[in-house]
């Protein structure tokens, strides 16, 4: 009876968890679009193993805020896992895909054994490929369901981090409207596999390039918008938590700012799309 009770005074989104007959109670759910996060979280099997991998933040507040409990997410960019982590933390389900192939076993072995291959699937591949986008097909109606219902993109921010020595890795793109057009599959890739009424969330930086700034964030906002989604929010987050190297490179990024009239990266952006 008590039960019964609960379930018709709660309000539940179509897509997630949160109760809004209780929406005092989710401090912990950010609704502001300046993310300053003072430190990567290190717990629940997080670690900073990667160069370029994102804070867990990211992964919890868009899982939070977007999925329900065993819904499916598709990481087209898994890096060293963090999503997938963080999905098995929150009890979601998840596809992750990743170029290299060492990476992708480096996970495997990271994540617990009795989830790996069920509730998260781990796939090699290029995710701008149709191979890519027809193995999550394949891996979704293995899970029982159609599509996924979230997506995440967290590609290289072009060429700034060199992942691997492959012509398929978008770091090593030439130049920028090369990356574009291959990031373009892959934002099209994960709206064909996303479900109606879900949402997409990319995480991306700026490049400075020449002695220019070349606004990435707003150029991948832009093909993921070509390919259908429309834009939600545009979150800027403090980069602090990411950073390995800090002092001596610090103080050298200082001198150049100074000396070249530009300012210093301290942000990225998580960018939210829905599809319609
Ligand atoms: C910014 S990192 C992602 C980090 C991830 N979010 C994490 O927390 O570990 C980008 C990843 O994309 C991978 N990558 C580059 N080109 C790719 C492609 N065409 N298909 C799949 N993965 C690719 C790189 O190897 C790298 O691991």
């Amino acid at each position: 009876m008590g039960q019964m009770k609960d379930d018709r005074t709660r309000r539940k989104l179509p897509y997630s968890d949160i109760d809004l007959s209780r929406w005092k109670e989710y401090d912990h759910i950010l609704t502001d679009s300046l993310w300053i996060l003072n430190s990567r979280k290190k717990t629940g099997g997080h670690c900073l193993d990667y160069h370029g991998n994102f804070v867990p933040q990211i992964a919890e507040q868009v899982m939070l805020r977007y999925t329900k409990k065993d819904d499916i997410v598709v990481d087209w960019f898994l890096g060293s896992g963090t999503s997938a982590i963080e999905a098995v933390n929150l009890n979601r389900r998840l596809i992750g895909i990743e170029l290299k192939a060492e990476l992708v076993d480096y996970v495997r072995r990271k994540l617990p054994s009795q989830v790996v291959g069920s509730r998260i699937r781990l796939l090699q591949g290029d995710s701008t490929s149709e191979t890519a986008r027809r193995d999550v097909e394949q891996a979704l109606r293995e899970m029982g369901s159609e599509f996924a219902q979230l997506a995440i993109l967290h590609p290289p921010y072009a060429d700034i981090i060199k992942f691997s020595d492959s012509s398929a890795d978008l770091s090593n793109c030439t130049d920028t409207d090369v990356f574009l057009r291959k990031f373009a599959c892959a934002a099209r890739n994960a709206f064909d596999t996303l479900q109606k009424g879900r949402f997409a969330v990319l995480v991306i930086g700026d490049k400075y390039a020449d002695g220019e700034l070349d606004p990435l964030g707003f150029k991948c906002m832009q093909a993921m918008q070509d390919v259908g989604f429309r834009l939600k929010s545009i979150v800027v987050k403090n980069i602090q938590g990411n950073e390995i190297a800090k002092g001596k490179s610090n103080n050298l990024w200082r001198y150049r700012a100074l000396a070249n009239g530009f300012y210093v990266f301290k942000h990225e952006y998580v960018m939210i799309f829905f599809k319609g």
